[in-house]
């Protein structure tokens, strides 16, 4: 068996929101009492989509100050920068000669991205699934915290890691490196693990609160669609009380939120919030009116976000902590990075 690690990462683009806090950051706190978690903030994933940046690093730092305002614990586990570790570039282009072209075409993250003119799409927005798997695997990373959009992505990683594992074989073991898994029933002896998805939980993907149809996005052009991390209490009530909702009021039971994305967006946003099931939650609303829910809604999202605001502003006001953070984690992690890579240079053969 595989050491349990926890691995996950964020892009350093825009402003952080509702969706990246409930579908990743406020899982990493979660996870990171009984787990050896690593948060990195992967500033190489934000040039695939657009190469030139006004501020890079300071996207990079307010991402790490996110991380630590949340409270992740930057000394007992490790928060970095991913571009101050060239071992998960290394592993990418190994990745890239595992990966078939007929699995890339299948992403379906790469086709919204990429838009109508996919031929202007950039090489490496194609091949950020790759790079993805080996963020995770350049640690032996076996848990992997996201929301339901990165999902596709993770069975990529698992396919990646499969076929390497499966075509070096022979050279694993004479390796001495590998561990003996089991995938589905068949035995495995792999250098790599078959990452698990986190996944789970009441608002696995927060969709915007403009339309129940799209997911939350930093590149919604509405700025009403998203709740974003550092938006003030007065800014996040006008965004919760013109959110989009249908006639009917709250439910009692989950089965009267079927055909209504809007309503099951804010239920399940709450829920989230309060780290509460939705049935719990519609136990308590079940009968009201929109008019109630949401102001208790506009009081949770406060309560929980401005603290977290609060100290983000302040981290930002002097960056030497973060940038020490950031040094440290970015030591320790290329420590670890650098064990996993002399392995799969050997089996390679370089
Ligand atoms: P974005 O998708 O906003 O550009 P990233 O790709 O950096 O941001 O994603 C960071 C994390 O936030 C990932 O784990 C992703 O799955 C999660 N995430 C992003 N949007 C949402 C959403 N609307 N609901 C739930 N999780 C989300
Ligand atoms: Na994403």
């Amino acid at each position: 068996q595989f050491q349990p690690r926890v691995f996950s990462g964020v892009q350093p683009t825009g402003n952080l929101h509702l969706g990246n806090y409930l579908g990743a950051i406020r899982k990493f706190v979660a996870l990171q009492d009984n787990n050896d978690c690593m948060y990195c903030v992967v500033d190489m994933h934000a040039i695939t989509a657009q190469l030139v940046h006004d501020d890079l690093i300071g996207q990079t730092r307010s991402i790490a100050a996110a991380f630590i305002a949340a409270g992740i614990d930057a000394k007992k586990h490790i928060v970095f920068n991913q571009s101050t570790v060239p071992e998960h570039a290394e592993l990418a282009w190994i990745f890239n000669c595992v990966a078939r072209i007929g699995w890339m075409n299948r992403m379906t993250q790469f086709k919204d991205k990429a838009g109508k003119d996919r031929e202007q799409a950039s090489l490496g927005l194609y091949a950020y699934p790759s790079l993805m798997a080996a963020d995770i695997l350049v640690y032996r990373g076996t848990h992997v915290p996201v929301g339901d959009d990165q999902k596709q992505h993770l069975e990529l990683a698992r396919d990646i890691a499969m076929k390497f594992n499966l075509d070096f074989a022979d050279k694993i073991r004479a390796s001495g490196h590998g561990v003996d898994i089991t995938v589905g029933d068949e035995p495995v002896h792999a250098l790599f693990p078959m990452v698990e998805p986190l996944i789970d939980g009441p608002a696995p993907r927060v969709m915007s609160l403009r339309d129940g149809t799209k997911k939350m996005s930093k590149s919604d052009p509405s700025d009403l669609s998203r709740v974003n991390l550092l938006d003030d209490a007065e800014t996040i009530s006008k965004k919760i009380r013109k959110a989009k909702t249908d006639p009917d009021g709250l439910p009692s039971e989950l089965a009267g939120l079927a055909g209504r994305p809007e309503a099951d967006n804010l239920v399940g946003i709450f829920a989230a919030l309060a780290d509460r099931t939705k049935a719990d939650v519609l136990a308590e609303f079940g009968g009201q009116q929109f008019s109630v829910f949401k102001p208790a809604l506009v009081d949770l999202a406060v309560s929980v976000l401005s603290p977290v605001t609060e100290e983000m502003r302040r981290l930002m006001q002097d960056t030497s902590h973060i940038d020490a953070i950031l040094k440290d984690g970015g030591e320790r992690a290329r420590a670890r990075a650098a064990q996993t890579m002399a392995m799969v240079r050997e089996v390679v053969g370089f």
